[in-house]
Formats: C-alpha cells, structure tokens, sequence
C-alpha cells in the first residue's frame, strides 16, 4: 500500500462532500430528501437502524449497531433504542428529556455514548444521513430556520416537515446586515458531524462545582471584540462556543452529570423542556440535540433523595444499564478487551476467559426464591443452556425477579487487570484458567471496595469457578483421548445398538466370533446408560427411544450413527473414557512414560493443537493437570 498515494485519494473523496448553494437551492434539496431536515433525535435513531434490526422469533429486536461491540446487553439496549431513541424519534415529549444512562461501573455507559458519536460522524457521511446548515452559523443552525414563523404552516404543507427552532442571535443580525434580510440569499453548506472539529458532537465535563461556569455550556461574551462592537448584546461580540452550541444537531455527552452544582443543573430546565436555552443578553436559543448522561446507582439515589432536585428530574428519562449475565458474551468481552492489549503474543488457553467469566457472573447474579434454582443453574439458564426441568419460561420469570440484577458485581475492567497482571508475570508462553482465577483472588485483598463479607462469598465464587473449569478441562481432554480411540467408540456403540434391538424385540444376540445365541448383555448396556444418569426405571423407555429413532433415520434413508444422539454419543464417550481412564492417569502422571504411553501422549496433544486451540505447551499443562484431578 502506497501511504501517501492513499492520502491524497482521501483528500480527494473528501471533496465529494463539499456542497454549497443559496438557501433556494437547499429548499429544493429538502423537497426531494425531506430527510435532511430531520431532528437530532430522529436522525439518532434512523442511524442506529441503518445498521440493521434483527427480531427474533419471541418478537424481541437487535439492534447491530450496538451488538458488533457490546455484548449481552441485548435487553437494555433494546429498551433504550425503544423508549427513548424511538419514541424521540417521533417527537413525542421524551426528547426534551435528558437521557441519563444508569448503571454499575465499566458496565458499558461510555462505550453506549461513544458509539453513538461515532455513529453519527459517520452517517453524516451517507447519503441518508447527510445534513446542511447555515454557512457561518457558530451553531451549524438548520437552514429552515431561516423561514420567518408567520410562513411556516405554509412552508412545512409545501415541504412536508416540521419547523421548529428559532434563528440564532448570529444569523439573524447577519440576514439583517450583510444579506438586508434577503433569506433566499443566504449560503447553506453540508455539514460533516465531528466531535474532533467540534461540529453537532460535544462533550461536557464538569469542573471544580464552585467556579464550574456556564458559558462552558452556552458560550460567552467575546472580550476582544466587545470594545469594537459596544455593546453586550451585539451577536459578535458574542461566542457560541459552549458546548450546548457546539453540539447543536447532533448530540451532547453529559459526564458525570449529577456532580455538578444543582444550581448549574437548573440551567438545563428550559433546555430541556423548551428545546432552547439562555446565553448572554439575547432571546432564547433553540438547541436541537441529544443530550446524554450518565451515572452510578448510588449517585443517582443520592439525587433523587434531595428534593430540590425534582423538577429536574422529571425531565430525565433514567434507562438502566446492567452488567451483561450471560457467561458466553462475558468471553468476548474479555477477548475484546485483551486483543486491545499489546500482549497478545501470550497465549491464553481455550476455556480461561470462560472460568473467569463464570465468576463474574456469578458474583453479579442475585439468589432467586424459585424452588431449585441454584446461581450456578441460573448461570446457565441465563446463558441459553438447558437445564433439566426447566424451560424458557422460567427463564422470563427469573429475569423479571428482580429489577436491579446485574447493578452490582465485579467489573469487567477489574477482571482485566487481573488477566493483565497474570499475563505479564507468566514465566511461561501461556497461561491458562488456573492463572487467572488464582490472579483474580490474589487481587481482592487489594480491590478497593469490597467487604470482607464479599470476599468470602467471592472466594467462594472463585472455587466454584474452578470446579467447572475442572469438568470442562476434564470433558476436553476426554474428547481429545476418545478421538484416538474412534473406532473403539464405533465398535462399542455397534454392539450397543445390537443388544439394545435384541432387548426390546425380545430377541437373542448372535455372538460374531463363535456364532452362538446369548441373552442381550444387560451389564454393557447399564454400564453405558449409567454414564449419563439413566435410572433403572427409565432406561426401557431409552432403549425403545432409541430404536425409534433408529427407524425414523432409516425411513429417511440416514444412516444412524455415533454422531445421531447426541445423549448416546456422551455416554459412550463417557463410558471409554471410564475404561481409559486408568490409561489417562497413567499417562499422564509418569515421568519417564514408557514408549507407548510417549506416543500415545503425543498423538493426544497434537489433537489439542490442531483441533482444539491450544499451543503445544499449553496441552501439555491440560493433560499434566488432568491427569493430578484423576489421581486424587
Ligand atoms: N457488555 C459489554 N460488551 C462489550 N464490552 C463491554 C461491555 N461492558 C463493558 N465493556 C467494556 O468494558 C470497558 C469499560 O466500559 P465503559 O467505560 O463503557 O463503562 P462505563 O459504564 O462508562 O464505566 P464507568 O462508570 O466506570 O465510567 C469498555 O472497554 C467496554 O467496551
Ligand atoms: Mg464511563
């Protein structure tokens, strides 16, 4: 790639979205693409939509804009894009609201909010998404705004939009004095959003509350000019430069939004309830954005329980935003955050990010007064898993137990650290779950705000992580051993399925070796069903399902095999690995192993390599560490 060669080709495309013309031209625009015209808000949503919408077969929605990087909030997100986006979309009274997401730590509020601005420079870039303002205006004001109240019912039936906002101070005593109150004249330009160039995207972040100043949010008196002007009210002695007149048409990230003063906070009243705003010694400024806070429960609790503070907040539309509860997209938020990092090179065996995942979780998870359900069932319930006895409905009902599930818990960036931590103070080319639950326990006693009581319940918590790490390690090795053996596990489920038909048709089985009839062996088959729970009473009910099956696969024409019951393929595999357990542990555990054992080992590990993700090191530490879970 030619780097300057590209840079002159995109300063060549950006030409493509220069365009300027007379207001009349802009009408003309507008008649074709009323779009343009458009409010903040809608403009907002129909970008979120651009990225695409998918329902799902229970009527629920996701919106990919928001799922290509934030996972597992599926169900705020949709409740956010719904009631606010939505619904301000359509002006109803929402978007005069503030929009104040609420949620736990590093829960995801800034990445919401940084999405959307980056969302918005860009689809300012389409077609759909492009947009015009006044040339000159400090505000980058809607061009419609230029049309005098008294022709706007007129012009909106003409135009099929709405026309809201007043012209800015600075555009007004400009049509006055350079264009002698000629509308039609006056310049309109596309406008690009762009927080870097502060257009349509602005941020506020308070200062010290005590000299915190509002001309920060709504400009200020231009001292350098004023004694050429004279006067105070004079618009060019006046910059629109607060961050409310910046982010006109786009949209306002609000940080840390209830530690400012109240009395500053007042301010944004007529903001949000007229859509406008005072600044300086002029008529009110209408701002037509998005205005986006956020905060934490606590600080939030602590503003709502000061009675001064009511008439403001009812003019804020509070959408929670909860921790994510599903252990597969905790993964990738981890994958995310570690690819960010300059360790990569490190690798991290398959299933760490999933042990930590499961402790996360857990910690987030509140006890349900449901019969039976445990945090780790619920864990998996949340996750989509199958959890005998229980079915989708349960799910809904645990979800809607408790409001405030996911508000508190470990955060995802703690976990990080920790990962961080192991990663860097690994001796080896890898590490592996072990590392990391140990890293995240040793950090504990230096988290800053939990309880001892917490701890103990998240020592807990880390052990209980561990023991399903150990299954899974377990179940993974298991795998890579049986694979060795797939014949041995064709063979056994042949003769399953013999002594299985000949016990339901009452039949004999025919020994291939020396021909002779024998009773089906009941032994062989116990021992195979007892591997996946198959009680004595249930197991004729299993046999005659399976043969069902059979006879359904073979009027299709399918051939029944090891991979056609997914229940049959486990206990099989479960039950070889009983048998070659001892050839696991004596493998594994040796330390000079003999020949045999040798390639035996070898063949296992370069199955972890090629198939399951590992690095030779890192099998070589699963196998190691298996086989010390079936020595004890
Ligand atoms: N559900 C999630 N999916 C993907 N990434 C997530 C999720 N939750 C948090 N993160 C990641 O964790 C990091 C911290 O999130 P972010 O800064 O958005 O949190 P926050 O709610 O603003 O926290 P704070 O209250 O501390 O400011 C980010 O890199 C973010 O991408
Ligand atoms: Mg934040």
């Amino acid at each position: 790639m030619d780097i300057l060669k590209r840079i002159s080709d995109y300063r060549e495309n950006e030409l493509n979205f220069l365009w300027e013309g007379t207001f009349a031209d802009y009408l003309q625009i507008v008649k074709e693409h009323p779009q343009v015209a458009e409010t903040a808000h809608s403009r907002v949503y129909n970008m979120i939509k651009s990225h695409g919408v998918k329902t799902h077969a229970d009527g629920r929605k996701t919106y990919l804009f928001f799922s290509e990087e934030l996972f597992g909030l599926n169900h705020s997100i949709e409740r956010l894009v719904e009631e606010y986006f939505h619904s301000a979309a359509r002006r109803l009274d929402v978007r005069k609201r503030i929009l104040l997401l609420m949620g736990p730590v590093s829960g995801g509020k800034s990445t919401i909010v940084a999405m959307l601005k980056k969302g918005l420079e860009q689809y300012s870039r389409t077609d759909e998404g492009a947009l015009y303002a006044i040339k000159g205006c400090p505000m980058q004001e809607d061009p419609l705004n230029l049309i005098p109240r008294e022709l706007r019912a007129e012009a909106e039936k003409e135009l099929g939009v709405r026309i809201e906002g007043n012209l800015c101070p600075s555009c007004r005593f400009r049509l006055k004095e350079e264009f002698g109150g000629r509308i039609e004249d006056m310049i309109v330009e596309r406008i690009l959003l762009s927080e870097d160039e502060r257009q349509g995207i602005g941020t506020f972040s308070p200062s010290d509350p005590k000299s915190q100043d509002i001309a920060d949010l709504t400009g200020s008196i231009d001292f350098a000019t004023i004694t050429d002007y004279g006067s105070e009210s004079d618009p060019r002695a006046y910059r629109f430069d607060g961050e409310l007149n910046k982010a006109n048409r786009g949209l306002m990230e609000f940080q840390e939004m209830l530690k400012c003063d109240e009395k500053f906070l007042w301010n944004l009243l007529s903001l949000t309830q007229e859509g406008n705003f005072k600044a300086g010694r002029f008529a009110l400024i209408s701002a037509d954005e998005l205005i986006v806070a956020h905060t934490n429960e606590s600080e939030y609790k602590s503003f709502i329980a000061n009675k001064k503070n009511e008439a403001l907040q009812s003019r804020m539309i509070v959408m929670p935003i909860p921790y994510n509860l599903q252990v597969t997209a905790e993964e990738r938020i981890y994958e995310k955050l570690i690819k960010q990092s300059d360790l990569s090179h490190i690798h991290i065996a398959p299933h760490s990010f999933r042990a930590a995942a499961i402790f996360s979780i857990l910690t987030r998870l509140k006890d349900s007064k449901k019969q039976g359900v445990d945090l780790l069932k619920k864990l998996r319930l949340y996750d989509g898993e199958s959890v005998e006895g229980m079915k989708d409905i349960d799910v809904r009902e645990l979800q809607n137990e408790f409001l405030d599930e996911g508000m508190s818990g470990i955060d995802p960036r703690y976990v990080i650290n920790r990962i961080s931590s192991a990663l860097i103070r690994t001796d080896q080319d890898y590490i592996n779950a072990l590392d990391i639950l140990r890293s995240l326990k040793d950090g504990l006693d230096q988290h800053p705000s939990i309880t001892a009581e917490q701890r103990e319940k998240y020592l807990h918590f880390i052990s209980v992580a561990r023991k399903e790490y150990d299954e899974i390690a377990k179940k993974e090795v298991q795998k890579a051993f049986v694979y060795s053996y797939e014949e041995s596990a064709k063979t056994l489920m042949d003769n399953y399925l013999d002594n299985v038909e000949a016990y339901c048709n009452w039949g004999k089985i025919r020994d291939p070796l020396t021909g002779e009839e024998m009773e089906p062996d009941e032994k062989l088959m116990r021992s195979i069903e007892e591997q996946i729970g198959i009680s004595e009473n249930a197991k004729k009910a299993f046999r005659e399902e399976i043969l069902i099956r059979i006879s359904a696969f073979a009027r299709k024409g399918k051939r029944f095999d090891y991979n056609s019951h997914e229940r049959l393929r486990e206990a099989i595999q479960k039950k070889l690995f009983a048998d070659l357990k001892d050839v696991v542990k004596i493998t594994t555990s040796t330390k000079t192993p003999d020949e045999i054992q040798l390639k035996k080992m070898n063949e296992v590990i370069s199955r972890l390599v090629e198939d399951y993700g590992y690095t030779p090191s890192s099998a070589n530490g699963l196998l190691r560490y298996v086989g010390s879970l079936l020595n004890r």
